[in-house]
């Protein structure tokens, strides 16, 4: 199952060719963040990029700013000082109404799956396009249902959230963020508070977006064994047809390629790197080795 009318992954994988990078813009830069709520820093002179492409995991104890990190970035609040490019553009300075272009490439699975209780299932996953407006009954159904089959839930278009079970919840979140095609997601702790299985079917639909969609992402979680099979699986399809082509023979070294992490303390950015890298870190740093243990 694919979802027919995304863009097509670009041949050229622009995330994978480091000497160029400079040229390009990243899917998201953060430059300088800090916010402050009732005088506490939350955030304090935050940055680091995201490359097209790219999953960037990010760490870090409870109440560090992860989820107002999300925000941030996907221009729900903005920041006391810093900036946030979006694929180049900074979205920082722009009014609400500039904005809903800029969050049309930007699809957020919040903490919890955040569905309207009164709502049914596909009026939570047709939010946007009616916030939108200009699309008929029909173009919603079709889309929805698009978007609901990829995350293997046709079938609940018409429940309600009361009717889903916690790993169905996170899923039509995830087709509720997909909806728009995004090319950017940002996922705040996804797979929190689902038993291992069902969080590896989230884990599952992440790694299919990054590697057969080429969707660049924000990914916070608690869950470690989540976040490093992130860094090092790459989505097999079980049919073997879509994922064979560009991927073969360097599976393991794409994911690692393509995962990156970052560790909050303190409200800074105690580390960012490869995988390896952190676990390198991890030897010299006692935070580190106390996050990972
Ligand atoms: N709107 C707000 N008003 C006041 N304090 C806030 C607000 N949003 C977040 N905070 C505070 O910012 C800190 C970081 O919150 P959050 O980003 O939710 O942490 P987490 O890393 O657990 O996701 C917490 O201390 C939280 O209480
Ligand atoms: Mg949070």
């Amino acid at each position: 199952m694919s979802l027919q009318s995304y863009p097509p992954m670009p041949a050229s994988e622009p995330g994978l060719r480091p000497a160029k990078e400079s040229t390009v813009a990243p899917a998201i830069e953060v430059r300088k963040l800090s916010i402050s709520f009732e005088e506490h820093a939350v955030l304090d002179n935050v940055s680091f990029r995201v490359r097209e492409g790219e999953t960037k995991v990010i760490l870090g104890e409870s109440a560090s700013g992860k989820t107002v990190l999300i925000k941030l970035i996907s221009g729900l609040i903005k920041p006391d000082s810093g900036k946030v490019f979006i694929f180049g553009k900074e979205i920082t300075p722009l009014s609400e109404d500039e904005l809903m272009s800029i969050r049309k490439d930007i699809g957020v699975v919040f903490q919890e799956s955040a569905l309207f209780d009164s709502l049914s299932v596909l009026e939570n996953v047709a939010y946007r396009l009616h916030e939108e407006g200009g699309h008929s009954e029909t173009e919603i159904e079709e889309r929805v249902s698009e978007v609901l089959g990829f995350v293997g839930l046709e079938q609940t278009m018409n429940l309600m959230p009361s009717d889903l079970s916690g790993g169905m919840k996170r899923r039509v979140s995830i087709a509720r963020a997909l909806i728009t095609h995004p090319k950017i997601i940002l996922y705040d702790e996804p797979t929190a508070g689902l038993d291992p299985l069902t969080g590896r079917t989230i884990v599952e639909l992440i790694l299919r977006l990054r590697d057969l969609e080429g969707v660049s992402s924000v990914l916070v979680t608690h869950r470690l064994t989540d976040a490093f099979t992130v860094a090092s699986e790459r989505f097999q399809d079980p049919n073997g047809e879509a994922s064979r082509p560009r991927l073969k023979g360097r599976s393991q070294q794409r994911a690692e390629l393509l995962t990156s992490f970052v560790v909050l303390k303190n409200g800074g950015v105690f580390f960012d790197g490869s995988e390896e890298e952190l676990l390198a870190a991890q030897k010299q740093q006692p935070f580190i080795r106390e996050f990972l243990s």
